[in-house]
């Protein structure tokens, strides 16, 4: 069997640092591990429709934002695929037949879609499209035949969802479609990075967020004014690192090697964190450290990114080329999905 990966994003915003270590750097390590016979990066601009649909205009602005910072972090598309979803409307008709599949309870029992409903107050009139776009996500993973799905940890409903869709599909069909797995961060600090307020999540909507196009200045008056722990008000108080973001941040961003230059009195991240555990180092002792370490990481990257800005004209080419791409394969894959439905009737005439 081959190795394949499928991933995307909705392009309803810019990225940010929850992205980055929650599945970008993941996905850019198994780009370039040269384990994989294809990878295809998709920005999921029909699923952001599905909550956008009022604004097709942010979803279009945000298309090539998303391909910058994909880039930028090191997505290669001479490696990898890059492509836009809406481009490809096979995905559209794969969608068609796997609703079938899957029935309104167990739609409305995906604890993500869930969570997302609650949070843009559907409840009274929920979009059919929006309740329905784990089995678009499906056929976005099987039209591709991936085995492999990079993603944060909030994607592991959909995997669930595609993969019964999956089963069902082969059972009643035949052998047509692959099962595919999640592959999450193996550090645990990248699985769910919260807000620089302290909230679970970064969100565009809470302003929480630092993005990989910030310039230096704002990651700088971001990390400075990150919430921290409210317990921890003199410098000798013992203070809490396990639901602190800034050290959270550091788990997820630091190495030893960022000690060595930065902050050279400690060895390593478990040294800084047991003195802060026993009190006696300040917050912004911490703080100026964690901005040097994300300096450094993010620097490369926002010149990369500004340096591919200078021509958007050239990623709307290299977002044809790879939807192009992408769109053959699909095809390949509906005439196959078609074939064992049995309703490739017209199949032998061209
Ligand atoms: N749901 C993903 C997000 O919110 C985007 C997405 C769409 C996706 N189709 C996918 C991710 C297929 C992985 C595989 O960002």
């Amino acid at each position: 069997m081959k190795n394949i990966i499928l991933t995307g994003d909705r392009p309803s915003g810019k990225l940010h640092i929850g992205h980055y270590v929650g599945s970008l750097k993941r996905r850019v390590e198994l780009q370039n591990s040269g384990k994989f016979d294809k990878i295809y990066v998709m920005i999921a601009d029909a699923q952001a429709l599905t909550d956008n649909f009022d604004n097709p205009e942010k979803v279009r602005s945000n298309i090539t934002e998303v391909a910058l910072d994909y880039m930028a972090c090191g997505i290669d598309p001479k490696k990898s695929t890059i492509f836009v979803q809406s481009h490809v409307a096979e995905l559209t008709e794969l969608t068609f037949y796997y609703m079938n599949l899957v029935t309104l309870a167990r739609l409305e029992r995906n604890p993500t879609v869930k969570a997302e409903m609650k949070q843009k107050n559907f409840e009274l009139s929920i979009p059919m499209g929006f309740l329905t776009y784990p089995v678009s996500q499906t056929a976005d993973i099987t039209a591709f035949k991936a085995n492999t799905v990079p993603v944060g940890e909030d994607q592991l409903p959909m995997l669930e969802q595609a993969r019964e869709i999956v089963r069902s599909f082969n059972g009643l069909y035949g052998e047509t479609l692959v099962e595919p797995k999640a592959v999450l961060p193996d550090n645990k600090a990248c699985l769910r990075l919260p807000g620089t307020d302290g909230m679970v999540k970064m969100s565009k909507s809470l302003g929480n967020c630092i993005y990989l196009s910030d310039s230096a200045d704002e990651i700088k008056r971001k990390v400075m004014s990150m919430y921290t722990d409210p317990n921890h008000i003199k410098v000798t108080d013992p203070g809490d690192t396990e639901h602190n973001p800034t050290f959270i941040y550091l788990s997820a961003f630091s190495s030893p090697e960022h000690f060595e230059r930065y902050l050279p009195e400690y060895a390593n991240l478990d040294e800084l964190k047991a003195h802060y555990e026993r009190g006696g180092l300040g917050d912004m002792k911490v703080k100026k450290f964690l901005n040097a370490v994300m300096q450094e990481v993010l620097e490369p990257i926002r010149l990369r990114r500004e340096e591919l800005a200078k021509d958007i004209p050239a990623v709307w080419d290299m977002l044809y080329e790879g939807s192009e791409v992408a769109r053959k394969v699909a095809a390949q894959t509906l005439a196959e999905v078609k074939k064992s439905m049995r309703i490739d009737y017209f199949a032998d005439r061209n």
